[in-house]
């Protein structure tokens, strides 16, 4: 589904990815780790072309995005779930959720039974349908920014770091959540996630980023038997 290839892009004169290469397949979950500063924030960026490609290839079901605008990508299917909860704070949640659907759905009908489908997944959302976005809990307010995003119906979906600053109770339930939404829509997803032990249980695929580029990948499964994955991100020695 997505196929990058030789990936490079950086702001002003630095250069952040420094050839990126990876593949995630239609239906799969795959996770990003990597240490602060790798650059998983700019890959995201740079897929949904808040950022330009510098130099490769960035192909989603084999059509080159690279010089598209971000509101394009957006009517081709990919949605980020940005890092750090960006709610519309003064929006209440039933607006943030309409924000997420205007620049692809007209239809009020069609609006709506989104907008259910997003209940469903989070039913404290709709409990709180009317509260300002700024007076939910961190933990509400990563769920809005989920839900926003899934009212554009993105068959690939990227999210980066929904855990930060959550209780851990919460987190249980958003990873939940996200295990659902690959299960019953088929949403193809990548995961950008510093709580390695639980990305590695959630994910089919995993891409280990350091320093720009990527140094290791593979089934979630044999990453997470990994001598230097468990040394480094998993916390146990050898
Ligand atoms: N807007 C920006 N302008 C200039 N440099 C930036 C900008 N955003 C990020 N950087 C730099 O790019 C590098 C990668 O940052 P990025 O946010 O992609 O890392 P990350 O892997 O997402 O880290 P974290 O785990 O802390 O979120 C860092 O050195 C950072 O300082
Ligand atoms: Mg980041």
């Amino acid at each position: 589904m997505l196929e990058i290839t030789d990936l490079v892009a950086g702001y002003g004169k630095s250069e952040v990815l420094r050839g990126i290469s990876l593949e995630v397949k239609e239906g799969q979950i795959a996770i990003i780790i990597g240490p602060n500063g790798a650059g998983k924030t700019t890959l995201f960026r740079t897929i949904f072309g808040l950022l330009p490609t510098r130099s490769g290839k960035i192909l989603f079901e084999n059509e080159d995005l690279t010089k598209m605008s971000s509101l394009t990508r957006v009517k081709k299917g990919i949605a980020l779930v940005p890092q750090g909860r960006n709610v519309f704070p003064d929006l209440n949640v039933l607006e943030n959720l309409e924000m997420g659907a205007y620049t692809v759905v007209a239809d009020k009908k069609e609006i709506q039974a989104r907008m259910e489908e997003c209940y469903r997944l989070f039913p404290v959302l709709r409990e709180r349908r009317i509260q300002r976005a700024a007076t939910l809990s961190g933990g509400e307010q990563q769920m809005l920014v989920i839900a926003r995003a899934l009212m554009s119906k993105p068959r690939f979906m990227m999210l980066d770091e929904p855990s930060l600053g959550i209780s851990p109770r919460l987190v249980k339930e958003i990873f939940k959540t996200i295990h659902t939404i690959n299960q019953t829509t088929n949403t193809t997803i990548a995961l950008v996630e510093q709580n390695a032990k639980i990305a590695l249980k959630l994910g089919h695929v995993g891409y280990v980023m350091e320093g720009g580029q990527i140094k290791m990948s593979g089934t979630t499964h044999d990453l997470a038997c990994d001598e230097r994955v468990k040394h480094a991100y998993l916390g146990k020695r050898e």
